[in-house]
């Protein structure tokens, strides 16, 4: 396994492979590495003929007063994670290389990047569109391996891959949860031993209002209650910011009327318990 620090020589390797007619897969990261990300990473390893993964936290997707500075940062134990699993390649390019000084250069997904948590994290998305357009250069991957657990995030990269015509394939896989539901995440490591024991509740309040979309007799505003009333059972929660159902293309919250026979239906959450801002969602047909 490779490890590379530099743009440049990220590209020499992918020409490389390129020039030998290998496919390559592509799974961008923050690092602080869970099984979320080992799985994705081995779904790329099973596809592609060569996997690239890269560690890079990312300064532009942070808002001023959000936790860059104290992001969990485990490069040592990543890099062995990754050893295990027939990685080729892990590329950690330093912010100076990304971000040189006098850089000006945006990538906004307009609409799409101010729904949802867009709403509370304003330019988080612009920096998230921005780095992996930039990490897709580096990289040229065959195909571009994202989580469901953060779904605006796919549903963004998805529009800028097909807005600005970039050739490779974005693969969308499955959230990876711990044994109690949790949604697997690098910041469930802030919470305190109470708020984890609480966490599991806002996938049992995800999957009660799923199973409620299949009510016909219940209107989506019944959806965003249900939500509500679960989640407060929390005595750690602080603030829902955002608690519905969605229409997963548009992201719009499905309001009056309900759900229509056949329609896909994104059930989606972010709040904070305590002072740890956790998101997660369900998509149900
Ligand atoms: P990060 O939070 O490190 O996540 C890297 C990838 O792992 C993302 O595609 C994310 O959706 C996926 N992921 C995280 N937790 C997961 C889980 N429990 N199950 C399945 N997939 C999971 O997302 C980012 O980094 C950044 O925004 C990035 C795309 C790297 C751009 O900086």
């Amino acid at each position: 396994m490779q490890l590379i620090r530099t743009i440049s020589e990220m590209q020499q390797f992918s020409k490389g492979c390129k020039l030998s007619g290998k496919t390559i897969g592509f799974v961008p990261t923050m690092g602080a590495l869970h099984d979320g990300h080992l799985s994705i990473v081995r779904d790329s390893v099973k596809a592609n003929d060569v996997t690239v993964v890269s560690i890079f936290v990312n300064p532009t997707q942070f808002s001023a007063g959000e936790d860059f500075n104290r992001y969990p940062r485990d490069y040592d134990g990543d890099i062995e994670k990754l050893s295990g699993l027939s990685v080729d390649a892990v590329f950690l390019p330093g912010v100076d290389s990304v971000y040189p000084d006098g850089y000006k250069t945006y990538v906004e997904v307009r609409g799409l990047s101010e729904k949802l948590c867009g709403q509370f994290r304003p330019g988080h998305f612009a920096g998230v569109a921005t780095v992996v357009l930039k990490l897709f250069n580096a990289v040229m991957p065959t195909r571009a391996y994202f989580g469901l657990k953060d779904y605006q995030q796919c549903v963004v990269i998805k529009k800028m891959t097909a807005d600005l015509n970039l050739d490779l394939e974005i693969v969308l896989c499955p959230t990876i949860r711990e044994h109690d539901g949790l949604a697997m995440s690098s910041r469930n490591a802030y919470l305190s031993t109470e708020e984890r024991l609480e966490a599991p509740l806002i996938y049992k309040a995800l999957t009660e209002a799923a199973k409620s979309v299949n009510d016909n007799s219940l209107k989506t505003n019944a959806i965003a209650q249900i939500l509500k009333e679960s989640l407060s059972e929390m005595k750690t929660l602080t603030e829902i910011q955002y608690a519905s159902a969605y229409d997963p293309n548009t992201l719009d919250e499905i309001k009056t009327g309900g759900i229509t026979e056949g329609q896909r239906v994104l059930i989606a959450v972010a709040l904070k318990i305590g002072s740890t801002r956790l998101i997660d969602n369900i998509e149900v047909d």
